[in-house]
């Protein structure tokens, strides 16, 4: 959450930086500022209420020039959205900037102690407190910039990724982590500092992922020179990234997030490749390290945040079905602060797209101290969960940048089905025959998905009669039921109409109450196992006139005859109709947030990477 630029060069720093606030925009637009340092030496820092557009505006006749400066879009945690919250922060001094992500724990003792020193405070993050220490360090002592920030960071609990820049040492950016991410390019002529790799992979590259505790020096003309908090220099590896600019951009789509949704046939195939040998046999990722900690494992642990987390779910039933291996699903942030007994020849999967959620990063620390083994599935290369695991699988399917998760999500539960499929395989609780026919069927499901998507125009016109539903439910059974959670979690967050989903046969302890004739309840049923359990489940909402809207296998006629709107799927195996039906519910949540007139790309209160717990 919130997103960090720096750059220094030999370019003007204003375009690049404002580029990079757009492109780390899913990561907060509460308030967006920038500082940069002039020819002449001047400090200029200018924010704005709102997105990066805002700031845009703000700054037209202002004096944007400058070939050093950091910039910032916030998520709000400490003070409200206001121009006074957004970062940059200055120093009484005004000679410092600072740009933060992240929550400094004890700032109220540390901006108590710096009232006493008779520092003022301008506004009400625990940021500030950041830029004032390292000024009261620089003055009281005399050090240089790169000292000064080491100094004060070690007198700070929490997390942060900071900038920060002085006029006096116009030629510098420092930079630290720890908790948040940070990213440092390279290219010939300017170096660039970033929350991740995305804003600077059309000028380079060559990234540095910069650890816990380190802070870099990037100075014009230099190589990075990177420190422990204590002084001690590290040497760092340089990685590349993959990262194409032609994937961060919209590509004639309204929004990225339906861009997302088309993907998917893509993204699937992509994903599958990552999993697959050159004989076309399923092949996870890491698996010559992993592969006797999955077979000799007691149980499983999944753990993962928001829809990851039913990715998780899914995951349950796939591995104790295929393997025959107990699993547990967790709530990163539920796990973390419990006392939760793991032992260690348990398995710990972990579930990120980021690869950067604080709770799950917290979640996998906690189970790698008790001897578990880490084996996590997540998209962005580089990221922290990867880096803190025993063995990673990356989804592959470029950068995700909707706020809603979409492509992330059917990659996700299809490599964990493979992987389920893999144990099952090799433990031998899964026959060849069924192994053989499951993984058949699986190399289908990207063209299936190109026929489902044929059905957007339509979804789109049935979404407009949801426009005015003050709730909605939604239902499914077993592999399916995850698939419910899902879907009204797509359709609360970017529609912001109340959604809850559950599975169909528990209707009838409690929820079934809500059901009238104006409650559209979107139901689940393609032609799986458990299709006659659903069918009499469904016929229960319609006995008490609830609006049904169906997602069904092609040429049923059952649920078709008895719903409002159905959306079809071609027939698959149980274990792969999630992937099939949330694509209609994910193209339904985003048709209703356009008929609303809503922000689909970043709805409000949200923002993509969660780096604060
Ligand atoms: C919802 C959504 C979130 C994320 C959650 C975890 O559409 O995207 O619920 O799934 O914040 O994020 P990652 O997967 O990055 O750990």
């Amino acid at each position: 959450m919130c997103g960090i630029v720096g750059y220094i060069g030999k370019a003007q720093a204003f375009p690049v930086l404002i580029k990079g606030l757009h492109r780390l925009e899913y990561r907060g637009y509460d308030s967006a500022g920038v500082a940069l340092i002039n020819d002449r030496g001047s400090l200029n820092i200018y924010k704005a209420k709102g997105k990066v557009e805002e700031l845009e505006l703000a700054v037209e006749e202002q004096d944007i020039t400058g070939s050093v400066g950091i910039a910032h879009t916030r998520w709000a945690t400490h003070g409200e959205p206001s121009t006074r919250n957004a970062h940059p922060h200055c120093s009484r001094s005004e000679r410092l900037a600072l740009v933060h992500n992240g929550i400094i724990e004890n700032y109220e003792s540390l901006r108590k102690e710096l009232i006493l020193k008779g520092y003022g405070f301008r506004s009400d993050t625990d940021t500030e407190v950041l830029v004032q220490l390292i000024d009261d360090v620089l003055t009281s002592t005399g050090t240089d910039l790169f000292a000064a920030v080491r100094t004060a960071l070690q007198r700070v609990t929490g997390a942060y990724a900071i900038a920060v820049i002085d006029k006096q040492n116009p030629k510098q950016i420092v930079a630290a982590r720890k908790g948040s991410p940070l990213v440092v390019g390279i290219s010939n002529d300017a170096l660039y500092l970033a929350s991740d790799a995305t804003p600077i992979a059309e000028y380079t590259s060559d990234i540095i992922y910069l650890d816990n505790e380190q802070v870099a020096l990037l100075e014009e003309g230099q190589q990075p020179i990177v420190s422990t908090l204590k002084g001690e220099q590290v040497t760092y590896t340089i990685r590349h990234t993959d990262i194409a600019v032609g994937q961060l951009e919209k590509n004639g789509f309204e929004h990225y997030m339906l861009k997302e949704i088309f993907e998917q046939p893509d993204t699937l195939q992509q994903a599958m490749q990552g999993c697959m040998s050159a004989a076309g046999d399923i092949q996870m990722p890491d698996w010559d390290r992993c592969k006797q900690r999955f077979l000799n494992a007691d149980r499983i642990l999944l753990t993962a945040c928001g829809t990851s987390w039913h990715a998780a779910l899914i995951a349950k039933y796939a591995i104790e079905q295929f393997a025959h291996i107990p699993c547990e699903v967790e709530y990163a942030s539920e796990f973390r602060y419990r006392q939760p007994v793991i032992k260690d020849r348990d398995v710990m999967i972990a579930i990120s797209q980021s690869g950067e959620t604080a709770d799950t990063l917290a979640a996998i620390e906690l189970a790698k101290q008790n001897g578990a083994f880490i084996y996590s599935i997540c998209n962005v290369q580089g990221s922290s969960i990867p880096r803190l695991s025993d063995a990673c699988c990356y989804t592959h399917i470029g950068p995700e940048i909707g706020v809603a998760s979409t492509k992330a999500f059917t990659a996700q539960v299809l490599v964990l089905n493979m992987l389920a499929l893999a144990i099952g395989k090799e433990n031998g609780h899964l026959s060849l025959k069924q192994y053989t026919s499951l993984t058949n069927e699986m190399r289908r499901l990207p063209q299936y998905i190109t026929t489902i998507l044929l059905q957007n125009e339509r979804i789109a016109k049935a979404a407009r009669t949801l426009t005015f539903a003050a709730d909605a439910l939604y239902l499914g059974r077993g592999f399916l039921y995850p698939i419910a959670l899902e879907g009204a979690l797509k359709l609360k967050e970017i529609s912001y109409i109340h959604a809850e989903g559950y599975p169909a046969a528990e209707m009838k302890h409690g929820p079934i109450a809500l059901v009238s004739h104006d409650l559209p309840v979107v139901v689940v049923a393609p032609k799986d196992s458990l299709y006659d359990k659903m069918v009499s489940n469904i016929r229960e909402i319609t006995a008490r006139h609830g609006r049904v809207i169906a997602v069904v296998t092609e040429g049923d006629t059952q649920v078709r005859d008895i719903s409002e709107l159905t959306m079809t799927v071609p027939p698959t195996a149980d274990c792969w109709y999630p992937i099939l039906t949330i694509i209609p519910l994910q193209l339904l949540a985003y048709h209703v947030a356009v008929a609303k007139d809503c922000n689909v790309d970043q709805p409000r209160n949200l923002a993509k990477s969660v780096t604060v717990e």
